[in-house]
């Protein structure tokens, strides 16, 4: 196996997680919604990918060629109260983090299935490890996930194809928060604040974090993991969250 696509490297986890393959040695087919070739090394392809467009995401498929690992990382977050949370932007949401993976997932099942071998790494949160208030929408879009893979990972096991699961717990350092384009506070009806408040103290002086090499590291794992585990918690607050530390 020395293929690996991976979803969403424009910044954050996805972009750090392409340069670990690429200084392991292995050929990285980085995508992104609109193409930067100032981030990575040369040797790295850039391809255009958008997980919500079908049409994207055969093109991306069809230009790449035979790939050994897809790293479904690309994902939106939404912070706030369900009840000021659009179905819009739920819709949003999920039309990202949910069903852009499972089609990204689907597009690739073929050849591995025929190849019998392959490893599908699904991104999904801490979130799913232990709740947290004021996400409800976005745990649910990543929850989704979780009971996803956690199905698909049986009926692929049939056919030598494996199904993983990595959950990173928050890191202030990548552009996931100023990549919500709504914000926060318009989520916060008025009758919340006193709820709120306390609760974005502590989002903003989190005890441990997560960086970004830790996700790179424990997508590496997984990857390289020929067991059956299914889930790996990345990152300081997500290993106690999941009570491995
Ligand atoms: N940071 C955290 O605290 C945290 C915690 C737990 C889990 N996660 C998860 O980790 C993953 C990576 O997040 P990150 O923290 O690295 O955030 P990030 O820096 O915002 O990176 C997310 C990437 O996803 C891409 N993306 C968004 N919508 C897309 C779409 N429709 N099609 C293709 N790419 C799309 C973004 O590309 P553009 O540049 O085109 O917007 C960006 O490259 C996400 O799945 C996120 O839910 C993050």
């Amino acid at each position: 196996m020395n293929t690996v696509l991976i979803t969403g490297c424009s910044s954050g986890y996805g972009l750090e997680t392409a340069r670990h393959f690429h200084a392991q040695g292995w050929t990285v087919i980085a995508t992104m919604r609109t193409p930067r070739t100032d981030l990575l090394p040369e040797s790295i392809r850039i391809l255009p990918l958008d997980v919500t467009s079908a049409q994207s995401i055969a093109a991306a498929i069809e230009a790449a060629g035979p790939i050994d690992v897809l790293v479904n990382n690309a994902g939106i977050g939404v912070v706030g109260a369900f009840e000021a949370t659009s179905m819009s932007r739920v819709r949003k949401v999920f039309e990202t983090n949910t069903f852009g993976v499972m089609a990204m997932t689907q597009a690739v099942i073929p050849q591995m299935r025929e190849r019998r071998s392959g490893v599908i790494v699904n991104v999904t949160s801490s979130v799913t490890l232990a709740s947290m208030p004021l996400a409800a929408a976005y745990t649910a879009s990543k929850q989704a996930i979780e009971g996803f893979t956690g199905s698909l990972a049986h009926e692929l096991a049939a056919f030598g194809v494996r199904a993983k699961l990595v959950e990173p717990g928050y890191a202030p350092t990548t552009r996931f928060a100023a990549n919500t384009d709504v914000p926060v506070m318009d989520l916060i009806p008025e009758a919340y604040l006193d709820f709120a408040r306390p609760i974005f103290a502590g989002f903003a002086n989190p005890p441990l974090t997560t960086k970004e090499s830790d996700v790179a590291a424990a997508i590496w794992l997984a990857v390289n993991d020929g067991s059956d585990r299914l889930h790996y918690p990345a990152g300081e607050d997500a290993v106690a969250l999941a009570g491995l530390a």
